[in-house]
């Protein structure tokens, strides 16, 4: 059984996969972008994550033939209004990276003290079939954004947002940025983690597989 992952950002994809696995998909081959022939990659035209993820979605069943899993995502910082956004992969223009982007947003937020330094993770996972069948699912993560980034794991905007919700430490040890956290801890909080565990009843309904407590049994499927 192969489904696709629509994705060519490859710490996206290898977020995704290891998430989908640990839920009890194993059995379940992942396509990604490299696995498939090239197609045209859609415009991301729509403000709202749901718009793009499906936007994304739909190209890939249309292209693959498969069941098509695609995430839109970004980081929504209050004191912006809620963006970068859908903006976030290209919150510094097209042609920059990771750590221009997050440098933009700590300098426009260099005057805004906590707690008004709050912002949240979002994460749209759209599921689309060849038939035509389509939903969405979404998780969120609030946290804080620090002043200087840290931690050199994740991808993103990770190394300067602490989860409100962190990983169990020893009384007194410091925040952690997602950075600065393992692959296991930030699945288990992330925005990512909680729209993919939302999907699995679908996604299991469709590849007519039992579900007991959120897994998916019979591995091999
Ligand atoms: P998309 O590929 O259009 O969905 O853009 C997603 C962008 O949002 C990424 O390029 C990152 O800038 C940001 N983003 C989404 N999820 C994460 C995350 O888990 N950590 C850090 N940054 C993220």
């Amino acid at each position: 059984m192969k489904i696709y992952l629509a994705t060519n950002n490859a710490k996206k994809l290898k977020e995704l996969t290891r998430i989908l696995a640990e839920v009890g998909l194993a059995g379940v081959q992942v396509l990604g972008g490299a696995d498939v022939s090239a197609y045209p990659e859609p415009a991301e035209t729509e403000w709202t994550f749901e718009g793009n993820a499906l936007i994304k979605a739909r190209a890939g069943a249309a292209a693959t033939g498969l069941i098509t899993l695609a995430d839109d995502s970004g980081l929504c910082v209050a004191a912006l209004g809620d963006m970068p956004g859908v903006r976030s992969s290209r919150w510094a223009g097209a042609d920059h990276d990771d750590t221009a982007n997050l440098e933009l947003v700590l300098r426009q937020i260099s005057d805004v003290e906590p707690p008004l330094r709050s912002a949240k993770f979002v994460s749209v996972l759209a599921l689309v079939t060849p038939d035509g069948f389509e939903t969405t699912t979404r998780g969120e993560m609030p946290g804080q954004l620090t002043y200087a980034p840290r931690g050199a794991n994740g991808f993103g905007y990770d190394p300067i947002f602490e989860s409100d919700d962190q990983p169990p430490l020893p009384p007194g040890a410091p925040r952690r940025t997602n950075g600065e956290l393992s692959a296991a801890e930030k699945d288990a909080i992330s925005h990512r983690g909680k729209a993919i565990r939302a999907m699995i009843p679908t996604l299991a309904e469709l590849l007519s597989q039992p579900v007991i407590s959120g897994q998916v049994l019979g591995g091999a499927l």
